[in-house]
């Protein structure tokens, strides 16, 4: 059941171009909050915007937090692309913010124990949500981690998932760092190798053309493959269908990202509309 809380921010960090680290305290989101979940966050006392925009979770419970009192904490990454997410980067340390969450689904997590090692493709802001994903699925388990940009400032999360001892794998669409091309290429071009002992579960998160290509790329295959999808939200917890999105669901074909996704099955869901 999703809360409503307010958060103070405890740090807002530049990271790199056009992204930031926002890490809140907020004890009651903080210890429920799962791996592909997310919150609806609004500036506390700004009318603008008016509405609350969406963040995934990036991490909680880790790093310098290991202590008792890490878990009132977690973080979001966030990019600026509009008038929400400009007004976030004034937010300075004991600022107030306004949450609602955790919200959403989630990954599924572990896959079944039949699936082999873990891959992961993230584009863009989109590799947020697989880290804390990745930290789950860590014991016991060879992660490969397939992260996709424009160009190298748009290649996020290398250093946090090296930490996890991920095999790593960049693709920039302008040849400034790594492969050139798009990360579903690059992975096409070591699908062969990684799958040589059988297929492995996909978790993927990006840009909707991303995860179309990677449903193309995919085809009829049957076997784990979760994705996170984004959409355009109003309220993010279920009430105003403004987030519908097509599945082979023949009782609930329209679905809405923020309650029953944002993580679908990446075979359930209908590109034709699109
Ligand atoms: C479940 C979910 C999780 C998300 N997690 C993150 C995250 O961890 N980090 C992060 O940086 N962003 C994330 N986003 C995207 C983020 O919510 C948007 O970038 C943000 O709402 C933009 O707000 P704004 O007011 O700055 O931009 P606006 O002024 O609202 O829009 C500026 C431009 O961005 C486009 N845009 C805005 N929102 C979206 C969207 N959801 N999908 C596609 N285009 C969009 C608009 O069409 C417009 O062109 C997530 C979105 C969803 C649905
Ligand atoms: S944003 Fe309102 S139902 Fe999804």
């Amino acid at each position: 059941m999703p809360l409503q809380a307010q958060g103070i921010v405890l740090r807002n960090n530049k990271i790199q171009s056009l992204y930031f680290l926002l890490e809140i305290d907020c004890p009651p989101i903080a210890t429920l909050i799962q791996p592909g979940q997310f919150v609806m966050l609004k500036i506390h006392g700004s009318q603008t915007p008016l509405l609350r925009r969406p963040f995934s979770l990036f991490k909680k419970d880790r790093g310098r937090y290991r202590q008792k009192e890490s878990r009132r904490r977690f973080s979001i990454l966030y990019k600026i692309v509009g008038r929400g997410t400009q007004k976030m980067i004034e937010l300075r340390k004991g600022a107030e913010v306004n949450l609602i969450g955790p919200l959403g689904n989630g990954f599924t997590s572990p896959p079944p124990l039949s699936l082999r090692n873990p891959i992961l493709i993230g584009g863009g802001v989109g590799i947020v949500s697989l880290f804390p994903l990745a930290e789950a699925l860590e014991a016991g388990k060879k992660l490969s981690v397939f992260i996709g940009g424009k160009t190298k400032t748009d290649i996020l999360c290398v250093k946090d998932f090296k930490k996890l001892d991920a095999s790593i794998f960049v693709a920039t669409e302008d040849g400034t760092l790594g492969h050139q091309g798009t990360v579903i290429d690059l992975f096409l071009s070591k699908r062969e190798k990684l799958w040589r002992e059988g297929p492995s579960p996909i978790y993927s998160s990006g840009p909707l053309g991303m995860l179309k290509g990677l449903a193309k790329a995919l085809g009829s295959n049957k076997f784990l493959c979760e994705a996170s999808f984004e959409a355009r939200m109003a309220c993010g917890f279920g009430a105003c269908w403004g987030c519908v999105i097509k599945t082979k669901d023949p009782k609930t074909p329209y679905q809405r990202v923020c309650k029953d996704g944002p993580v679908f099955n990446l075979g359930e869901i209908i590109w034709e509309d699109w």
